[in-house]
C-alpha cells in the first residue's frame, strides 16, 4: 500500500505556497537578505513550531514570511515547492498565496506574483508538473483592504483561476466578504473559502459559502458532516471538499481520516491536500499514508479520493479528462 501511494499519479488542491517554507531556505533567505533569526539552526527554528489550534499557528506563519522580500525569494519558495511535489509524482497543483501578508510589510504585489509565476513557468517546462495560482484574502483583515487587493490583481487576471479566504476565521464570516467574492466572480475568478475544521460557526459557515457566497468548491468543509442539510447541499453541487489530514492532527488534534471516509461513503467528493507543509511536516504523500492507515481505507478508496481531486480542480473538462 505504501509504494502504491507513492507511485500514484496525485493532484493537490489545497497548500499554501508561505506554508511550504521549510526552515533550511528560510535561513538560506534570511542571510541573503540581511536579516537576523533568533535561532542558530534550522533544527533549532523548527523545534519552535509547537501549535495547538489555528492562532498559534498563524503567528509563527506570518513572522516566517518576514524572510521573503524580493522576486527571487519567491521564485524560490514557489520553485522548492513544485519541485518537492513533483517527487512525490504530483502532476497539477492549485496553489494558494496570500498578497496582503506582504504588501502590508511593503513588498508590492508585483514582486510577488512575478517569482511565483516564473517558477511556475520553469517547473512546467521542466518538471512537467502543471500547477495553478489562487489568491486568498486575509479574513482578519478588512474587507476594504480585500476589495483593494482585487483591484490590485486584475492587471494579472491570466495568472491566477480563482480567488479563496484564509487566515483566523473566529468572528470573520464568509459574509463579512460578500462584495469582496461578487466582484471577482464577475472579473472571472473561481470561488472558494476556507471553512476550518471545528472551529466556532463553522456550519454557519460553510452554509453561506454555499447558498450566499456560491464558492464551487470548500476548503476543508470537515464540519458538513454536522448537519444534514449541508450534506445534501454538497452533495447535491457536487462540491469539492479540500481536507488536510496532517494539518487538522494539529489544529484540532484529530486527523479527521474517519470522516473523509464517511464522505466517499456518502459519495461526495472528498479530497486530501497538505495546506501547510513545511509547518506541519507532510507533503502529499504523508497525507495519503495518515487517512489510508487511520480510516483503513482500501486501494480502491485512495485512487477516489485522486480523482475526486483530479474532478474537482479548475482545469477545463478536456485537461481534466487527460488526468483521469
Ligand atoms: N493560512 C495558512 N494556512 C491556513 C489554515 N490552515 N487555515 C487558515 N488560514 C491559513
Ligand atoms: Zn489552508
Amino acid at each position: 500500500m505504501d509504494a502504491f501511494i507513492a507511485g500514484m499519479p496525485k493532484c493537490e488542491l489545497h497548500v499554501h505556497l508561505e506554508g511550504t517554507l521549510e526552515p533550511e531556505l528560510k535561513f538560506a533567505l534570511a542571510a541573503r537578505n540581511g536579516i537576523a533569526l533568533p535561532f542558530a539552526t534550522a533544527g533549532e527554528l523548527r523545534a519552535t513550531y509547537d501549535f495547538h489550534d489555528l492562532p498559534s499557528f498563524l503567528a509563527i506563519y506570518y513572522d516566517g514570511m518576514r524572510v521573503l522580500r524580493k522576486e527571487p525569494d519567491f521564485y524560490d519558495l514557489t520553485w522548492a515547492y513544485l519541485a518537492k511535489a513533483h517527487s512525490q509524482n504530483v502532476r497539477y497543483s492549485e496553489m494558494f498565496f496570500d498578497p496582503q501578508a506582504h504588501t502590508a510589510r511593503g513588498v508590492s504585489f508585483d514582486t510577488v506574483i512575478r517569482g511565483i509565476r516564473r517558477a511556475q513557468m520553469d517547473a512546467e517546462n521542466r518538471l512537467g508538473i502543471r500547477s495553478q495560482l489562487i489568491m486568498c484574502f486575509l479574513r482578519d483583515w478588512s474587507a476594504e483592504f480585500a476589495m483593494a487587493t482585487l483591484l490590485e490583481s486584475l492587471p494579472y487576471k491570466e495568472w491566477i483561476i480563482g480567488v479563496g479566504l484564509d487566515s483566523d476565521e473566529k468572528n470573520n464570516p464568509p459574509l463579512k466578504f460578500r462584495e469582496v467574492f461578487q466582484r471577482a466572480r464577475e472579473e472571472g475568478y473561481l470561488l472558494t473559502m476556507h471553512c476550518d475544521v471545528d472551529q466556532d460557526d463553522t456550519t454557519a459557515h460553510i452554509r453561506q459559502c454555499i447558498e450566499d457566497i456560491g464558492v464551487s468548491r470548500l476548503d476543508h468543509g470537515v464540519n458538513t458532516l454536522d448537519d444534514p442539510t449541508l450534506i445534501a447541499m454538497v452533495a447535491e453541487r457536487k462540491l469539492g471538499l479540500t481536507i488536510c489530514p496532517v494539518s487538522n492532527a494539529y489544529v484540532t488534534g484529530d486527523s479527521k481520516a474517519r470522516q473523509i471516509k464517511r464522505f466517499l461513503d456518502l459519495g461526495i467528493r472528498a479530497t486530501v491536500n497538505s495546506d501547510d507543509p513545511a509547518y506541519f511536516g507532510g507533503y502529499m504523500t504523508e497525507n495519503l499514508l495518515c487517512t489510508q492507515r487511520e480510516a483503513d481505507l482500501t486501494r480502491d478508496e485512495v485512487t477516489q479520493l485522486m480523482r475526486n481531486a483530479f474532478e474537482s480542480t479548475w482545469l477545463p473538462r478536456a485537461a481534466k479528462d487527460r488526468f483521469l
